[in-house]
Protein backbone atom coordinates (compact mmCIF):
# COMPACT_ATOMS: atom_id res chain seq x y z
CA UNK A 1 0.00 0.00 0.00
CA UNK A 2 2.48 2.52 1.00
CA UNK A 3 4.30 1.44 -2.47
CA UNK A 4 1.11 3.00 -4.32
CA UNK A 5 0.72 6.21 -2.37
CA UNK A 6 4.82 6.21 -3.25
CA UNK A 7 4.00 5.77 -6.97
CA UNK A 8 0.94 8.32 -7.06
CA UNK A 9 2.70 10.81 -5.75
CA UNK A 10 5.66 10.32 -8.09
CA UNK A 11 3.14 10.15 -10.99
CA UNK A 12 2.00 13.84 -9.88
CA UNK A 13 5.37 14.83 -10.01
CA UNK A 14 6.15 13.23 -13.14
CA UNK A 15 2.95 14.20 -14.53
CA UNK A 16 4.36 17.39 -16.43
CA UNK A 17 6.88 15.42 -17.89
CA UNK A 18 4.50 13.61 -20.13
CA UNK A 19 6.56 10.67 -21.52
CA UNK A 20 6.01 9.22 -18.28
CA UNK A 21 2.64 9.52 -17.69
CA UNK A 22 2.15 7.10 -20.57
CA UNK A 23 3.87 4.56 -18.96
CA UNK A 24 2.35 4.89 -15.38
CA UNK A 25 -0.88 5.55 -16.53
CA UNK A 26 -2.22 2.39 -16.82
CA UNK A 27 -0.61 0.78 -13.53
CA UNK A 28 -2.28 3.45 -11.30
CA UNK A 29 -5.59 3.24 -13.19
CA UNK A 30 -5.32 -0.15 -12.23
CA UNK A 31 -4.53 0.45 -8.67
CA UNK A 32 -6.57 3.45 -7.38
CA UNK A 33 -8.44 4.45 -10.00
CA UNK A 34 -8.31 7.37 -12.46
CA UNK A 35 -10.33 10.01 -9.85
CA UNK A 36 -8.26 9.72 -6.72
CA UNK A 37 -5.29 9.98 -8.90
CA UNK A 38 -4.76 13.85 -8.21
CA UNK A 39 -6.21 14.40 -4.75
CA UNK A 40 -3.51 17.28 -3.70
CA UNK A 41 -4.80 19.35 -6.17
CA UNK A 42 -8.30 21.06 -6.83
CA UNK A 43 -10.19 20.34 -9.67
CA UNK A 44 -11.01 23.87 -11.32
CA UNK A 45 -14.43 22.90 -12.56
CA UNK A 46 -15.50 21.53 -9.51
CA UNK A 47 -17.56 24.88 -8.84
CA UNK A 48 -17.57 24.71 -4.49
CA UNK A 49 -20.88 26.37 -2.73
CA UNK A 50 -18.02 26.20 0.31
CA UNK A 51 -14.70 25.97 -0.30
CA UNK A 52 -12.34 25.56 3.40
CA UNK A 53 -9.28 24.54 4.94
CA UNK A 54 -9.24 21.94 7.65
CA UNK A 55 -6.04 21.39 9.21
CA UNK A 56 -5.25 18.91 11.69
CA UNK A 57 -1.82 19.99 13.91
CA UNK A 58 -1.15 19.41 17.75
CA UNK A 59 -1.82 22.17 19.71
CA UNK A 60 -1.75 23.35 23.79
CA UNK A 61 -5.09 24.48 25.07
CA UNK A 62 -6.24 25.42 28.74
CA UNK A 63 -8.66 23.04 29.92
CA UNK A 64 -7.72 22.73 33.36
CA UNK A 65 -6.47 25.48 35.77
CA UNK A 66 -2.58 25.17 35.77
CA UNK A 67 -0.58 23.41 32.93
CA UNK A 68 -1.62 23.53 29.62
CA UNK A 69 -3.11 19.97 28.03
CA UNK A 70 -1.44 19.45 24.69
CA UNK A 71 -4.13 18.23 22.04
CA UNK A 72 -4.75 17.71 18.50
CA UNK A 73 -6.89 19.51 16.66
CA UNK A 74 -8.98 20.49 13.66
CA UNK A 75 -8.67 23.87 12.20
CA UNK A 76 -11.31 25.28 10.06
CA UNK A 77 -10.77 28.20 7.95
CA UNK A 78 -13.37 29.01 5.21
CA UNK A 79 -11.83 30.17 1.85
CA UNK A 80 -14.64 30.40 -0.02
CA UNK A 81 -18.55 30.63 1.05
CA UNK A 82 -20.33 31.70 3.97
CA UNK A 83 -17.70 31.74 7.24
CA UNK A 84 -20.24 31.16 9.45
CA UNK A 85 -20.91 27.31 8.38
CA UNK A 86 -17.92 26.28 9.94
CA UNK A 87 -18.01 27.36 13.32
CA UNK A 88 -15.43 27.00 16.14
CA UNK A 89 -16.50 25.02 19.05
CA UNK A 90 -15.58 27.56 22.26
CA UNK A 91 -12.40 26.80 23.51
CA UNK A 92 -12.24 23.21 23.41
CA UNK A 93 -10.23 20.99 21.29
CA UNK A 94 -13.05 19.40 19.08
CA UNK A 95 -12.98 20.29 15.49
CA UNK A 96 -15.58 23.06 14.43
CA UNK A 97 -19.18 22.35 13.33
CA UNK A 98 -19.81 22.52 9.35
CA UNK A 99 -23.11 22.78 8.46
CA UNK A 100 -23.98 22.01 4.89
CA UNK A 101 -27.25 21.51 2.64
CA UNK A 102 -28.04 19.48 0.81
CA UNK A 103 -27.41 19.95 -2.54
CA UNK A 104 -24.50 21.75 -1.85
CA UNK A 105 -20.58 21.18 -2.80
CA UNK A 106 -17.92 21.47 -0.88
CA UNK A 107 -14.09 21.63 -1.28
CA UNK A 108 -12.37 20.43 1.85
CA UNK A 109 -8.50 21.09 1.89
CA UNK A 110 -7.15 18.37 4.29
CA UNK A 111 -3.59 19.82 6.14
CA UNK A 112 -2.31 17.23 7.39
CA UNK A 113 0.39 18.70 10.52
CA UNK A 114 0.59 16.01 12.88
CA UNK A 115 3.74 14.00 13.18
CA UNK A 116 2.02 10.48 11.15
CA UNK A 117 -0.15 10.15 8.85
CA UNK A 118 -4.08 10.61 8.66
CA UNK A 119 -6.62 11.08 6.22
CA UNK A 120 -10.22 12.58 7.44
CA UNK A 121 -13.43 10.47 7.11
CA UNK A 122 -17.19 11.45 7.13
CA UNK A 123 -19.12 9.26 9.15
CA UNK A 124 -22.42 8.74 7.52
CA UNK A 125 -21.87 10.79 4.15
CA UNK A 126 -22.83 9.12 0.86
CA UNK A 127 -19.95 10.03 -0.87
CA UNK A 128 -17.60 8.58 -3.42
CA UNK A 129 -14.85 6.51 -2.74
CA UNK A 130 -11.93 9.21 -3.24
CA UNK A 131 -13.62 11.37 -0.74
CA UNK A 132 -14.36 8.49 1.76
CA UNK A 133 -10.99 8.83 3.79
CA UNK A 134 -10.18 5.53 3.32
CA UNK A 135 -6.68 4.42 5.35
CA UNK A 136 -5.26 3.54 2.15
CA UNK A 137 -5.57 7.34 1.39
CA UNK A 138 -3.32 8.55 4.19
CA UNK A 139 -1.17 11.57 4.06
CA UNK A 140 1.92 12.57 5.37
CA UNK A 141 2.69 15.57 7.25
CA UNK A 142 3.23 18.47 4.89
CA UNK A 143 1.07 16.78 2.73
CA UNK A 144 -2.89 18.48 1.53
CA UNK A 145 -5.60 15.69 0.57
CA UNK A 146 -8.90 17.53 -1.24
CA UNK A 147 -12.14 16.76 -1.06
CA UNK A 148 -14.94 17.73 -3.59
CA UNK A 149 -18.34 16.40 -3.06
CA UNK A 150 -21.46 17.11 -3.40
CA UNK A 151 -24.17 16.71 -0.17
CA UNK A 152 -26.54 14.23 -1.16
CA UNK A 153 -27.62 13.30 2.59
CA UNK A 154 -30.84 13.54 3.48
CA UNK A 155 -30.76 16.28 6.67
CA UNK A 156 -29.15 14.45 9.74
CA UNK A 157 -26.29 14.43 12.50
CA UNK A 158 -23.17 13.65 10.73
CA UNK A 159 -19.32 13.87 11.59
CA UNK A 160 -15.74 13.26 10.85
CA UNK A 161 -12.61 11.62 12.11
CA UNK A 162 -9.29 10.82 11.08
CA UNK A 163 -9.34 7.37 9.87
CA UNK A 164 -5.44 5.94 9.28
CA UNK A 165 -5.12 2.22 9.90
CA UNK A 166 -4.17 1.26 13.03
CA UNK A 167 -4.12 5.07 14.46
CA UNK A 168 -8.19 5.70 14.61
CA UNK A 169 -8.18 5.39 18.13
CA UNK A 170 -5.46 7.52 19.32
CA UNK A 171 -6.21 10.48 17.02
CA UNK A 172 -9.41 10.66 17.90
CA UNK A 173 -8.64 10.49 21.26
CA UNK A 174 -6.10 13.59 21.32
CA UNK A 175 -8.77 15.48 19.74
CA UNK A 176 -9.72 14.92 15.93
CA UNK A 177 -13.22 14.75 15.63
CA UNK A 178 -16.20 17.37 14.53
CA UNK A 179 -19.90 17.69 13.96
CA UNK A 180 -21.18 17.82 10.47
CA UNK A 181 -24.46 18.63 10.17
CA UNK A 182 -26.75 18.38 6.78
CA UNK A 183 -29.90 20.65 6.90
CA UNK A 184 -32.57 20.51 3.79
CA UNK A 185 -35.34 21.81 2.16
CA UNK A 186 -38.07 19.41 4.18
CA UNK A 187 -36.34 19.82 7.56
CA UNK A 188 -36.18 23.60 7.20
CA UNK A 189 -40.23 23.26 6.79
CA UNK A 190 -40.73 21.64 9.98
CA UNK A 191 -39.03 24.85 11.56
CA UNK A 192 -37.16 22.68 14.32
CA UNK A 193 -34.87 25.31 16.94
CA UNK A 194 -32.15 26.84 15.08
CA UNK A 195 -29.49 29.03 15.73
CA UNK A 196 -28.45 28.97 20.04
CA UNK A 197 -31.60 26.74 20.21
CA UNK A 198 -29.50 23.77 18.31
CA UNK A 199 -27.43 22.82 20.65
CA UNK A 200 -24.29 20.52 20.26
CA UNK A 201 -23.65 17.95 22.99
CA UNK A 202 -20.35 15.95 21.97
CA UNK A 203 -19.91 12.85 24.83
CA UNK A 204 -16.65 11.48 25.04
CA UNK A 205 -14.41 9.97 27.87
CA UNK A 206 -10.81 10.79 28.83
CA UNK A 207 -8.37 10.21 31.12
CA UNK A 208 -5.93 12.85 32.19
CA UNK A 209 -2.65 12.90 34.24
CA UNK A 210 -1.55 14.62 37.28
CA UNK A 211 -0.07 17.20 34.92
CA UNK A 212 -3.49 17.51 32.87
CA UNK A 213 -1.78 15.10 29.76
CA UNK A 214 -3.99 13.22 28.06
CA UNK A 215 -3.33 9.24 28.76
CA UNK A 216 -4.38 6.88 26.34
CA UNK A 217 -4.12 2.85 26.93
CA UNK A 218 -0.97 1.68 28.24
CA UNK A 219 -1.43 -1.25 29.65
CA UNK A 220 -1.24 -3.76 26.53
CA UNK A 221 -2.69 -6.00 24.81
CA UNK A 222 -6.06 -6.91 27.19
CA UNK A 223 -6.68 -3.25 27.56
CA UNK A 224 -6.51 -3.05 23.70
CA UNK A 225 -9.02 -5.93 23.07
CA UNK A 226 -10.99 -4.07 25.63
CA UNK A 227 -10.88 -0.43 24.46
CA UNK A 228 -10.28 2.15 26.03
CA UNK A 229 -12.27 3.73 29.20
CA UNK A 230 -12.05 7.17 30.93
CA UNK A 231 -12.26 8.11 34.02
CA UNK A 232 -14.08 11.38 33.15
CA UNK A 233 -16.97 12.88 30.86
CA UNK A 234 -15.80 15.54 28.70
CA UNK A 235 -19.31 17.72 26.99
CA UNK A 236 -18.09 19.45 23.87
CA UNK A 237 -14.44 18.62 24.49
CA UNK A 238 -14.83 20.89 28.02
CA UNK A 239 -13.95 19.08 31.77
CA UNK A 240 -16.94 21.15 32.95
CA UNK A 241 -20.06 18.98 32.10
CA UNK A 242 -22.84 21.93 32.05
CA UNK A 243 -24.57 23.75 29.53
CA UNK A 244 -26.78 27.17 30.29
CA UNK A 245 -29.63 27.11 28.59
CA UNK A 246 -32.85 29.46 29.07
CA UNK A 247 -36.35 29.07 30.53
CA UNK A 248 -39.11 28.90 28.44
CA UNK A 249 -37.83 27.93 25.47
CA UNK A 250 -37.85 24.75 23.70
CA UNK A 251 -34.11 23.03 22.25
CA UNK A 252 -32.78 20.68 19.76
CA UNK A 253 -29.91 19.10 21.43
CA UNK A 254 -27.51 16.55 18.72
CA UNK A 255 -26.28 13.86 21.03
CA UNK A 256 -22.96 12.12 19.43
CA UNK A 257 -20.79 9.34 21.14
CA UNK A 258 -17.52 10.42 20.43
CA UNK A 259 -16.03 8.01 22.84
CA UNK A 260 -13.13 5.47 21.64
CA UNK A 261 -15.34 2.46 22.97
CA UNK A 262 -17.58 3.86 26.05
CA UNK A 263 -21.36 3.75 25.43
CA UNK A 264 -24.20 4.96 27.05
CA UNK A 265 -27.39 4.52 28.59
CA UNK A 266 -28.80 8.47 28.83
CA UNK A 267 -31.59 9.41 30.77
CA UNK A 268 -33.08 12.79 32.64
CA UNK A 269 -32.75 11.88 36.10
CA UNK A 270 -36.17 13.11 37.28
CA UNK A 271 -37.19 10.30 35.22
CA UNK A 272 -38.77 13.17 32.28
CA UNK A 273 -39.17 10.60 29.02
CA UNK A 274 -36.19 11.34 26.72
CA UNK A 275 -38.09 13.09 23.01
CA UNK A 276 -35.78 11.67 20.07
CA UNK A 277 -36.63 13.15 17.04
CA UNK A 278 -33.10 12.62 15.28
CA UNK A 279 -31.28 8.88 14.79
CA UNK A 280 -27.66 9.53 12.51
CA UNK A 281 -28.72 10.20 8.61
CA UNK A 282 -32.52 11.17 9.34
CA UNK A 283 -35.26 12.43 11.00
CA UNK A 284 -37.93 10.16 12.58
CA UNK A 285 -41.04 9.78 10.98
CA UNK A 286 -42.40 11.22 14.66
CA UNK A 287 -41.08 11.67 17.60
CA UNK A 288 -40.09 9.15 20.11
CA UNK A 289 -40.40 9.27 23.88
CA UNK A 290 -38.11 7.10 25.32
CA UNK A 291 -37.49 6.28 29.23
CA UNK A 292 -33.53 6.11 28.47
CA UNK A 293 -31.65 5.85 25.19
CA UNK A 294 -28.47 3.26 24.39
CA UNK A 295 -26.13 5.48 22.60
CA UNK A 296 -23.21 2.94 21.14
CA UNK A 297 -20.18 4.35 19.82
CA UNK A 298 -20.55 6.88 16.88
CA UNK A 299 -24.00 6.94 17.54
CA UNK A 300 -25.95 10.33 16.95
CA UNK A 301 -29.61 11.13 18.73
CA UNK A 302 -31.46 14.42 18.12
CA UNK A 303 -33.25 15.38 21.30
CA UNK A 304 -35.78 17.56 21.69
CA UNK A 305 -36.00 19.60 25.12
CA UNK A 306 -38.51 21.63 26.15
CA UNK A 307 -38.04 24.15 28.54
CA UNK A 308 -41.20 25.95 28.54
CA UNK A 309 -42.26 25.04 31.64
CA UNK A 310 -39.19 24.73 33.64
CA UNK A 311 -38.62 27.96 36.09
CA UNK A 312 -35.03 30.01 35.99
CA UNK A 313 -32.47 28.99 38.34
CA UNK A 314 -34.01 25.11 37.77
CA UNK A 315 -31.48 22.12 36.69
CA UNK A 316 -31.78 19.16 34.67
CA UNK A 317 -29.09 16.74 34.83
CA UNK A 318 -28.66 13.85 32.67
CA UNK A 319 -27.37 10.25 33.83
CA UNK A 320 -26.03 7.55 31.94
CA UNK A 321 -27.94 4.93 34.16
CA UNK A 322 -26.71 1.07 35.27
CA UNK A 323 -26.86 -1.86 32.67
CA UNK A 324 -25.26 -5.16 32.58
CA UNK A 325 -22.38 -4.46 29.56
CA UNK A 326 -21.20 -8.00 28.91
CA UNK A 327 -17.75 -8.76 29.17
CA UNK A 328 -16.28 -5.42 28.28
CA UNK A 329 -17.93 -3.93 31.57
CA UNK A 330 -16.69 -6.76 34.48
CA UNK A 331 -12.94 -6.23 32.56
CA UNK A 332 -13.56 -2.30 33.15
CA UNK A 333 -15.14 -3.21 36.59
CA UNK A 334 -12.40 -5.85 37.51
CA UNK A 335 -9.13 -4.22 35.50
CA UNK A 336 -10.82 -0.17 36.65
CA UNK A 337 -10.71 -0.08 40.60
CA UNK A 338 -8.47 1.96 41.91
CA UNK A 339 -7.83 3.22 38.43
CA UNK A 340 -11.27 3.98 36.93
CA UNK A 341 -14.43 5.40 38.80
CA UNK A 342 -16.25 5.06 35.57
CA UNK A 343 -16.78 1.31 35.02
CA UNK A 344 -19.07 0.61 31.88
CA UNK A 345 -22.26 -0.08 33.16
CA UNK A 346 -22.50 2.27 35.96
CA UNK A 347 -24.49 5.32 36.90
CA UNK A 348 -22.76 8.50 36.69
CA UNK A 349 -23.57 12.28 35.24
CA UNK A 350 -23.08 12.83 31.81
CA UNK A 351 -24.44 16.40 31.67
CA UNK A 352 -25.89 19.26 33.92
CA UNK A 353 -28.11 21.57 32.58
CA UNK A 354 -28.57 25.30 34.42
CA UNK A 355 -31.59 26.69 33.41
CA UNK A 356 -30.39 30.35 34.55
CA UNK A 357 -31.54 32.87 32.14
CA UNK A 358 -34.77 33.14 30.83
CA UNK A 359 -36.32 33.70 27.27
CA UNK A 360 -38.92 32.59 24.58
CA UNK A 361 -38.86 31.21 21.64
CA UNK A 362 -42.18 29.71 19.78
CA UNK A 363 -40.88 26.49 18.20
CA UNK A 364 -43.05 23.48 18.40
CA UNK A 365 -42.22 19.92 18.06
CA UNK A 366 -43.85 18.59 15.02
CA UNK A 367 -45.90 14.98 15.08
CA UNK A 368 -45.10 14.47 11.79
CA UNK A 369 -41.37 14.87 10.98
CA UNK A 370 -39.75 13.38 7.98
CA UNK A 371 -41.07 11.50 5.36
CA UNK A 372 -39.77 7.99 6.03
CA UNK A 373 -40.00 5.66 3.07
CA UNK A 374 -38.12 2.78 4.87
CA UNK A 375 -36.77 0.09 1.96
CA UNK A 376 -38.82 -2.41 0.83
CA UNK A 377 -37.41 -5.88 1.67
CA UNK A 378 -39.16 -7.43 -1.31
CA UNK A 379 -36.92 -5.32 -3.38
CA UNK A 380 -33.91 -6.83 -1.88
CA UNK A 381 -31.51 -9.41 -4.06
CA UNK A 382 -31.01 -11.81 -1.29
CA UNK A 383 -34.82 -11.00 0.64
CA UNK A 384 -34.39 -14.96 2.32
CA UNK A 385 -30.52 -15.66 2.42
CA UNK A 386 -28.64 -12.36 3.81
CA UNK A 387 -25.06 -11.72 3.66
CA UNK A 388 -24.16 -12.35 7.09
CA UNK A 389 -21.10 -11.04 9.42
CA UNK A 390 -20.04 -12.11 12.27
CA UNK A 391 -18.29 -10.37 14.89
CA UNK A 392 -16.17 -12.64 16.73
CA UNK A 393 -12.64 -13.57 18.84
CA UNK A 394 -10.82 -15.82 16.94
CA UNK A 395 -7.31 -16.45 18.41
CA UNK A 396 -7.33 -13.37 20.59
CA UNK A 397 -7.86 -11.16 17.54
CA UNK A 398 -11.40 -9.64 16.79
CA UNK A 399 -12.60 -10.62 13.39
CA UNK A 400 -15.41 -10.19 11.09
CA UNK A 401 -16.27 -13.56 10.11
CA UNK A 402 -12.87 -14.79 11.02
CA UNK A 403 -11.13 -12.17 9.13
CA UNK A 404 -8.54 -9.42 9.66
CA UNK A 405 -7.83 -6.05 8.06
CA UNK A 406 -6.25 -5.66 4.54
CA UNK A 407 -5.84 -2.50 3.17
CA UNK A 408 -7.29 -3.55 -0.36
CA UNK A 409 -8.54 -6.94 0.23
CA UNK A 410 -11.93 -7.51 -0.45
CA UNK A 411 -13.46 -11.22 -0.81
CA UNK A 412 -16.16 -12.36 -2.91
CA UNK A 413 -19.15 -12.24 0.10
CA UNK A 414 -18.05 -8.70 0.65
CA UNK A 415 -18.68 -7.59 -3.11
CA UNK A 416 -21.86 -6.08 -3.84
CA UNK A 417 -23.85 -4.85 -6.85
CA UNK A 418 -24.29 -1.33 -7.62
CA UNK A 419 -27.74 -0.65 -8.09
CA UNK A 420 -29.11 -3.36 -6.02
CA UNK A 421 -30.97 -3.80 -2.42
CA UNK A 422 -29.51 -6.33 -0.07
CA UNK A 423 -30.65 -7.59 3.34
CA UNK A 424 -27.39 -7.69 5.85
CA UNK A 425 -27.36 -9.91 9.01
CA UNK A 426 -24.73 -8.55 11.34
CA UNK A 427 -24.23 -11.33 14.39
CA UNK A 428 -22.14 -10.28 17.81
CA UNK A 429 -21.65 -13.77 18.07
CA UNK A 430 -19.49 -16.30 15.95
CA UNK A 431 -16.96 -19.65 16.25
CA UNK A 432 -17.94 -22.65 17.32
CA UNK A 433 -19.02 -22.21 20.87
CA UNK A 434 -20.11 -18.27 21.80
CA UNK A 435 -16.94 -17.08 20.16
CA UNK A 436 -14.82 -18.85 22.84
CA UNK A 437 -13.82 -22.12 20.70
CA UNK A 438 -10.32 -20.93 19.90
CA UNK A 439 -9.48 -20.06 23.23
CA UNK A 440 -10.53 -23.69 24.24
CA UNK A 441 -9.72 -25.74 21.78
CA UNK A 442 -6.68 -23.99 19.91
CA UNK A 443 -4.14 -23.26 22.39
CA UNK A 444 -1.06 -22.92 20.24
CA UNK A 445 -1.42 -18.82 20.37
CA UNK A 446 -1.46 -19.33 24.24
CA UNK A 447 2.46 -19.88 25.87
CA UNK A 448 0.87 -21.76 28.77
CA UNK A 449 -2.12 -22.85 30.95
CA UNK A 450 -1.41 -20.90 33.38
CA UNK A 451 -2.23 -17.34 30.70
CA UNK A 452 -4.71 -19.03 29.56
CA UNK A 453 -6.78 -18.98 32.96
CA UNK A 454 -5.47 -16.27 33.56
CA UNK A 455 -7.29 -14.66 30.59
CA UNK A 456 -10.27 -16.71 30.50
CA UNK A 457 -10.57 -15.25 34.00
CA UNK A 458 -9.85 -11.87 32.62
CA UNK A 459 -13.32 -12.62 30.18
CA UNK A 460 -15.55 -14.59 32.21
CA UNK A 461 -14.46 -17.37 30.01
CA UNK A 462 -16.24 -15.95 27.29
CA UNK A 463 -15.14 -13.98 24.54
CA UNK A 464 -17.98 -11.73 23.73
CA UNK A 465 -18.09 -8.21 24.14
CA UNK A 466 -20.50 -5.09 23.04
CA UNK A 467 -19.45 -4.09 18.96
CA UNK A 468 -20.95 -1.36 17.02
CA UNK A 469 -21.16 -2.05 13.59
CA UNK A 470 -20.64 0.97 11.06
CA UNK A 471 -21.00 0.92 7.71
CA UNK A 472 -19.81 3.07 5.42
CA UNK A 473 -21.19 5.25 2.32
CA UNK A 474 -24.70 4.86 3.30
CA UNK A 475 -27.41 4.73 5.50
CA UNK A 476 -29.66 1.48 6.46
CA UNK A 477 -32.87 0.72 8.11
CA UNK A 478 -33.31 -1.40 10.54
CA UNK A 479 -35.45 -4.73 9.64
CA UNK A 480 -35.18 -6.62 12.77
CA UNK A 481 -33.31 -7.13 16.06
CA UNK A 482 -33.02 -10.63 17.37
CA UNK A 483 -32.46 -10.86 20.70
CA UNK A 484 -33.03 -14.73 21.45
CA UNK A 485 -29.00 -14.80 22.31
CA UNK A 486 -28.53 -12.57 24.52
CA UNK A 487 -28.07 -13.31 28.30
CA UNK A 488 -31.33 -12.11 29.92
CA UNK A 489 -29.89 -9.95 32.39
CA UNK A 490 -27.92 -7.85 29.70
CA UNK A 491 -30.78 -7.72 27.37
CA UNK A 492 -33.48 -6.70 30.44
CA UNK A 493 -30.95 -3.75 31.22
CA UNK A 494 -30.66 -2.19 27.55
CA UNK A 495 -34.42 -3.36 26.20
CA UNK A 496 -35.86 -0.19 26.07
CA UNK A 497 -33.07 2.06 24.86
CA UNK A 498 -32.92 1.30 21.52
CA UNK A 499 -34.34 3.17 18.15
CA UNK A 500 -34.64 0.99 14.98
CA UNK A 501 -36.63 3.48 13.26
CA UNK A 502 -34.85 6.26 10.94
CA UNK A 503 -31.79 5.90 8.18
CA UNK A 504 -28.43 4.84 10.56
CA UNK A 505 -25.36 4.28 9.57
CA UNK A 506 -24.30 2.50 13.46
CA UNK A 507 -26.00 0.12 15.76
CA UNK A 508 -25.22 -1.35 18.60
CA UNK A 509 -24.99 -4.79 19.09
CA UNK A 510 -25.01 -6.52 22.83
CA UNK A 511 -23.27 -10.03 23.03
CA UNK A 512 -25.13 -12.75 21.87
CA UNK A 513 -27.43 -9.80 19.50
CA UNK A 514 -27.83 -9.83 15.75
CA UNK A 515 -29.98 -7.15 13.74
CA UNK A 516 -30.93 -7.44 10.20
CA UNK A 517 -30.42 -4.56 8.40
CA UNK A 518 -31.40 -3.31 4.90
CA UNK A 519 -29.40 -1.10 2.32
CA UNK A 520 -28.93 -0.44 -1.33
CA UNK A 521 -25.91 0.15 -3.14
CA UNK A 522 -26.18 3.08 -5.24
CA UNK A 523 -24.86 6.01 -7.16
CA UNK A 524 -20.95 5.40 -6.48
CA UNK A 525 -18.83 1.89 -7.64
CA UNK A 526 -15.81 1.78 -4.76
CA UNK A 527 -13.86 -0.11 -2.61
CA UNK A 528 -15.61 1.25 1.09
CA UNK A 529 -15.15 -0.29 5.19
CA UNK A 530 -17.69 -1.93 7.48
CA UNK A 531 -16.25 -2.01 10.74
CA UNK A 532 -17.01 -2.62 14.37
CA UNK A 533 -16.28 1.31 16.05
CA UNK A 534 -15.05 0.39 18.94
CA UNK A 535 -11.64 2.72 17.90
CA UNK A 536 -9.51 -0.12 19.83
CA UNK A 537 -11.19 -2.90 17.95
CA UNK A 538 -11.21 -1.43 14.56
CA UNK A 539 -7.30 -0.40 15.12
CA UNK A 540 -6.55 -4.38 15.58
CA UNK A 541 -8.50 -5.24 12.55
CA UNK A 542 -11.95 -5.60 13.37
CA UNK A 543 -12.54 -3.94 10.14
CA UNK A 544 -12.86 -4.91 6.53
CA UNK A 545 -13.55 -3.28 2.70
CA UNK A 546 -16.10 -4.26 0.63
CA UNK A 547 -16.62 -3.27 -2.98
CA UNK A 548 -19.63 -2.13 -4.60
CA UNK A 549 -19.10 -2.78 -8.54
CU1 LIG B 1 -16.76 6.80 11.99
CU2 LIG B 1 -15.08 4.09 9.51
O1 LIG B 1 -15.95 5.47 10.71
CU1 LIG C 1 -17.95 6.04 8.70
CU1 LIG D 1 -15.91 -4.30 18.66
Amino acid sequence: MEKNKIDRRNFIKLGSLGATVVITWPLLNSCNGFASENKNTINPDFQADLDFELTAKETDIQLFQGNTTKVWMFEGNVLDGDKTTVQKLGKSYLGPIIRVRKGQKIRVRFKNQLPEESIVHWHGMHVPEEDDGHPKDVIANGETYVYEFEIMNRAGTYWFHPHPHGRTGPQVYNGLAGLFVVTDDEEQRLKLPSGEYDVPVVLQDRQFDNNNQLVYLNRGRMDRMNGFLGNRILINGNPDMKLSLKSGCAYRLRFLNGSNSRFYKLAWEDGTPLVIIGKDGSLLDSPKSKPYVMLGVAERIDVWLDLKNRPQGSQMIMKSLSFSPGMMGMMGGMMGRGRNNLPLGSTYEILKINIDKTGSNDFELPQRLAEFNKLDPATAVNRNNPRTFRFFMRRMQWTINGRTWEMTGVTEEETVKLNTTEVWEIVNRGGRMMGNDDMMGERGWMRNRGEMDRDRGMMGGGMQMPHPFHIHHLQFNILERDVSGVDSRIWNSVKDGFIDEGWQDTVLLMPGMSVKLIMRFEDFKGLFLYHCHNLEHEDMGMMRNFKIE
